[in-house]
């Protein structure tokens, strides 16, 4: 007779289940990367569409010149988060990150939770930059003088609808990451070089066109008509205190929460933890130095953009490029155009090698079909999940109008940082002696500090998004009850806990 399921609102994974790495029990992954590895993949997968066109779009319509410190409250919330992944992924390094850490920490319906907001937010940010990449090699393509022959020029550079040049950078790029990570590691750090130069002459050369006139045009508060729809894309704010506005300080905070878009990633250098050399050390480290260089680089290219040009002339879609081209440089365009080009192609590309190794995880786990954790003989790498998740990355960037849908990114990313700054604490209480190659300073106070950061920039995104984002958890909820319950490797069901889990560790031992 079948045995009863344990009850999976209990279930929690034992610590060294997750990070039996050593011993071979769960690790599959062959190391790949070495510390300065992890800084690499950290402005790899930041640094792009966050800088290249958000921050752009939300100076001329939310901030004004205030986008500055848009990018600072949306940078001091990332340190602080950083800090808890770093904490939490030097004591389970795992390529589950925080999915791993709640099932550790919280239990299995947190987890599963947690997991499918990370999907979210790791699926929508790949079919997002991969559009954006589009978007931009279409403009590269037209400035250098190149026509698209006729039939082909109503899909490629497309904002919705089917695009040719989305679907290549995803197609080649599911290849990069399902022949394994060495592959991409090499072409990562030669197009993250020069992407750094590109952004490094966009600072350099931009700093000789400022205008401290520009940084002193201070827009006047715009209060919303009030409309229905106007309701839908005010922030939660609006709802929940009253009145909100465009511009003045509502502005810049409302900027600020989309702003995070440009942050998201380094959370993502927490999935490489398996596959690290020195993971409780270098992975802490990675998160944080990848973090403070691109906060500074972000810092410096919004003040040389709302130096250039005032507010009101900032171009919404190409920002930086038309800062340049107003300025009379246009060989600037040029190199912000391969500057994005290459820049946005690490991010699709880091984005990817994290989201295969956190739906890996929970495959590995059985909350997803456990053949999707299978590993390739040859390559070492989770291809069928690699193949699987590209595929789903490229119907949603095809046929869901997913630049609209950039919010819902940081929505689901800060739902997720907020777990982890309450996993430090609890795990604090619970494992105390655990060992920790990173700690949070001052914690509780930090780990508080985040959650209540996230939190404001919570309240600062749009009903809108809100909505959606309440709808896909429930989704989530309901594909946990109808499969991941029953299938999970905990479940004690078929065949039973310790056998199932047992077989996992044989398959995947190297
Ligand atoms: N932070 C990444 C970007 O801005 C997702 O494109």
């Amino acid at each position: 007779m079948a045995e009863a399921p344990s009850p999976s609102i209990s279930r929690r994974l034992p610590p060294g289940e997750a990070t039996d790495r050593w011993t071979g029990a769960r690790h599959g992954l062959p190391q790949a990367y070495r510390p300065a590895d992890l800084i690499v993949l950290g402005i790899g997968v930041m640094i792009g569409a966050g800088i290249f066109s958000i921050a752009g779009r939300q100076a001329a319509t939310m901030a004004g010149p205030g986008v500055i410190l848009s990018f600072m409250i949306a940078g001091i919330t990332s340190l602080l988060v950083a800090f808890c992944f770093a904490e939490l992924s030097s004591a389970l390094p795992t390529s589950g990150s925080a999915y791993t850490f709640t099932y550790v920490i919280f239990g299995e319906v947190w987890a599963w939770i947690v997991g499918w907001a990370l999907l979210m937010e790791l699926l929508l940010a790949t079919a997002v930059v991969a559009r954006a990449w589009s978007l931009y090699a279409a403009q590269m393509l037209t400035d250098l003088g190149v026509r698209m022959p006729g039939p082909l020029a109503g899909f490629t550079g497309q904002v919705k609808g089917f695009d040719l040049f989305a679907l290549f950078i995803l197609v080649a790029l599911t290849a990069v990451v399902a022949l394994g990570a060495r592959v991409g590691l090499r072409t990562l750090w030669i197009i993250v070089i020069a992407k750094l130069l590109a952004i490094g002459a966009v600072i350099v050369v931009g700093a000789t066109h400022f205008d401290q006139k520009n940084l002193s045009t201070i827009p006047v508060p715009a209060a919303p008509a009030g409309t229905a729809e106007d309701t839908l894309h005010s922030p939660l704010l609006g709802i929940l205190f009253g009145q909100t506005s465009a511009f003045g300080w509502f502005g810049i905070f409302a900027a600020s929460a989309v702003i995070a878009f440009a942050y998201i990633g380094f959370d993502v250098v927490a999935t490489a933890a398996e596959e690290s050399e020195d993971a409780p050390r270098s992975i802490p480290r990675g998160i944080i130095r990848g973090l403070v260089i691109a906060t500074v680089i972000y810092i410096a290219v919004a003040l040389v953009m709302v130096g250039m040009t005032s507010y009101d002339k900032i171009d919404s879609n190409a920002p930086l490029a038309n800062a340049f081209r107003q300025a009379g440089d246009g060989f600037m365009v040029h190199i912000i155009n391969i500057g994005a080009v290459l820049g946005l192609t690490t991010v699709v590309l880091v984005l990817l090698v994290g989201l295969t190794r956190v739906l890996f995880s929970m495959a590995r786990d059985g909350l997803i079909p456990r053949q999707l954790a299978r590993l390739n003989r040859s390559y070492h790498s989770p291809t069928r999940v690699t193949l699987f998740i590209g595929g789903v990355a490229i119907l949603l960037a095809e046929f869901v109008p997913v630049l609209t849908l950039e919010p819902l990114v940081v929505i689901g990313a800060l739902f997720v940082f907020i777990a982890v700054a309450c996993g430090v604490i609890r795990m604090r209480r619970t494992m105390p002696d655990l060992p920790r190659g990173f700690r949070v300073p001052f914690s509780p106070g930090v780990p508080i500090a985040s959650i209540l950061a996230c939190l404001w920039l919570l309240v600062n995104l749009q009903v809108i998004t809100w909505l959606y984002f309440i709808a896909w958890m429930a989704f989530g909820v309901l594909v946990y009850l109808v499969y991941g319950r029953r299938h999970s490797v905990l479940s004690g069901i078929r065949p039973p806990g310790g056998a199932l889990v047992a077989e996992v560790r044989g398959r995947h031992r190297r």
